[in-house]
C-alpha cells in the first residue's frame, strides 16, 4: 500500500488493488496543502469528526467520484442526510471492507457538523490494510488507553497531531508514541495555522532520544508502507 500525505492531518491510502481511502480532506480551504480536491478520486472517505478541517472537501470528492463514506453513526446520519452514501459504525467497532479492516477508537476532542448541530463523539482509527497496521488519531488529547489500542493491533505506523492548542502538542506525542509502541510515528496536524505552528523535527528528535522513530513527511510525499 501507498500513504500519501497533503498536510493538516489529510491523507491518501492507496491499496495494493488500487483502491483509494481518503482520511479527513481537508485540501481546498488549507493553506499547506499542494492539491486541491479536484485533482482527487476516492472509493472510501473516511472521517474522524464533524470539524471543518476535518470533512474539508469530503462531499465535493464524493459528489464527483461516489466515494463511500466511514465514520461513526451520528456522523455517518448527517452524511447520509446530504445525499452521500455512507457506512455508520461507532466507536470500539471494527469492519471488515474490500480494502481491509478499520476500526473505530476513542478521541479526547468535540464534533459537530459545518451547521453546528451535533455530529456523535470525535474518533481515531485503525487500520489494518495489505498486511500493514496504522493508527490515525484523528484531533485528541493525550490518553492512557493508546496502549491498549498498540496492544490490541500491534501498530506499524502511528500518525498523530503534534500542534498543541487543540490537540496534543510535542511532549503528549512523544508520551503517545511511547505508549503505543508504533514501529514509525508520523506527525500531522501542525503549522496549517499559526496557532497550531510546532516543529516536526523537534518531535522526531525527542523520540529519537527515548528510541522511538519518526518519519516526517514533507506536504505531497507518497511513500510506500
Ligand atoms: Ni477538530
Ligand atoms: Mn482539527
Amino acid at each position: 500500500m501507498k500513504l500519501r500525505y497533503f498536510s493538516h492531518s489529510s491523507f491518501q491510502i492507496t491499496t495494493n488493488a488500487g483502491q483509494v481511502l481518503l482520511i479527513d480532506p481537508f485540501l481546498d480551504d488549507n493553506p499547506t496543502s499542494p492539491v486541491r480536491s479536484d485533482q482527487l478520486h476516492a472509493d472510501f472517505i473516511i472521517l474522524t469528526h464533524g470539524h471543518g478541517d476535518h470533512l474539508g472537501d469530503g462531499f465535493k470528492i464524493a459528489k464527483r467520484t461516489k466515494s463511500l463514506f466511514i465514520c461513526v453513526n451520528e456522523l455517518a446520519n448527517y452524511v447520509s442526510d446530504k445525499g452521500f452514501q455512507a457506512h455508520n459504525m461507532h466507536i470500539g467497532g471494527g469492519h471488515d471492507f474490500p480494502f481491509g479492516r478499520l476500526q473505530f477508537t476513542i478521541a479526547h476532542h468535540g464534533s459537530m457538523t459545518p451547521e453546528g448541530s451535533y455530529a456523535g463523539e470525535p474518533a481515531g482509527v485503525v487500520l489494518q490494510i495489505d498486511g500493514t497496521t496504522l493508527y490515525h488519531t484523528g484531533d485528541t488529547g493525550l490518553f492512557y488507553d493508546m496502549k491498549l489500542i498498540g496492544e490490541m493491533t500491534p501498530l506499524d505506523y502511528m500518525l498523530l497531531p503534534i500542534g498543541d492548542n487543540f490537540t496534543m502538542g510535542i511532549r503528549e506525542a512523544v508520551k503517545a508514541v511511547e505508549l503505543a509502541a508504533p514501529k514509525v510515528a508520523i506527525p500531522m496536524h501542525y503549522n496549517t495555522f499559526p496557532v497550531i505552528a510546532a516543529d516536526p523535527e523537534e518531535f522526531r528528535a525527542r523520540l529519537q532520544a527515548v528510541g522511538r522513530v519518526a518519519k516526517v513527511m514533507a506536504y505531497g510525499e507518497e511513500m510506500e508502507l
